[in-house]
């Protein structure tokens, strides 16, 4: 049985009143729910978010880090501090740290090498750009991030691995992929993951679907037997609509 998860990406969203505001009225009205619920807020209220959280189930994330162990790396935030702070969870690959930050795979396979070094838990986030989908070559991009940033890792690796599978054209547009496209490609990801590996480590890895989930589209995605979760954006900046979306799992 594979881990459910409902992870809000806050993105450079909620500054530390208003985090505190919103993990205030998300934790009162947290739903029962099987699956892991993670927020990620920006570092910066990583802190605050641990403290209003002490007494709840939800999970505080990261949205980012870096490679190195510690140095010369003006402005980043490596794996050790991360986890002096007690978050050991950490989003990895997002489309917009790819394309607006010229993150590379190679560069996220660093990445993720370290997190899993320090006994981290890894969001891995990838997908295809419209024109990928639009030329037919979208499985061959998942297929080459997923193999460029994550084959060399250790079968043992996997246990501490999330895959969160973004249409870059579903991320913030309000265009959704259906939940068709979505349990095509999740499908697809595992296939790749079984021939790389082996078919337990494929069935027991969680591949979340994330771009434009809200709670009217939720429980749909969610019902693919492939989907185990989502990553959310837009909607999990508001209270009623995350819990709405966690009660769709
Ligand atoms: O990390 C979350 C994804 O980028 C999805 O964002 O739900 O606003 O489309 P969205």
């Amino acid at each position: 049985m594979r881990t459910k998860i409902v992870a809000g990406n806050w993105k450079m969203n909620k500054n530390l009143d208003e985090t505190e505001a919103l993990l205030s009225e998300l934790s009162a009205k947290l739903p029962d729910t099987h699956a892991e619920v993670i927020v990620a807020p920006t570092f910066l209220n990583l802190v605050a978010a641990q403290t209003s959280l002490q007494s709840s189930a939800i999970k505080v994330a990261a949205q980012n880090m870096h490679f190195a162990e510690s140095g010369a790396y003006t402005g980043e935030i490596s794996a050790d501090m991360l986890l002096n702070i007690e978050v050991d969870t950490v989003i990895i690959g997002h489309s917009e740290r790819r394309s607006l930050f010229g993150e590379t795979d190679d560069l996220l396979a660093k990445k993720t090498k370290t997190a899993l070094d320090k006994g981290m838990t890894v969001i891995f986030c990838f997908g295809e750009e419209l024109e990928d989908r639009k030329s037919g070559n979208h499985f061959a991009v998942v297929e080459s991030q997923l193999k460029n940033a994550l084959f060399d890792l250790d079968n043992s690796a996997w246990n501490n691995i999330v895959l969160a599978y973004e249409p870059v054209w579903a991320i913030g547009t309000g265009e959704t992929a259906s939940p068709e496209q979505a349990q095509e490609m999740h499908a697809f990801i595992r296939k790749t993951i079984a021939e790389a590996y082996s078919t337990s480590i494929a069935e027991e890895v969680s591949i979340l679907y994330g771009g434009s989930v809200k709670p009217s589209n939720a429980v749909e995605i969610f019902s693919k037997p492939d989907v185990d979760g989502g990553l959310i954006g837009g909607a999990s900046l508001k209270a009623d609509d995350f819990t709405a979306i966690i009660k769709a799992i």
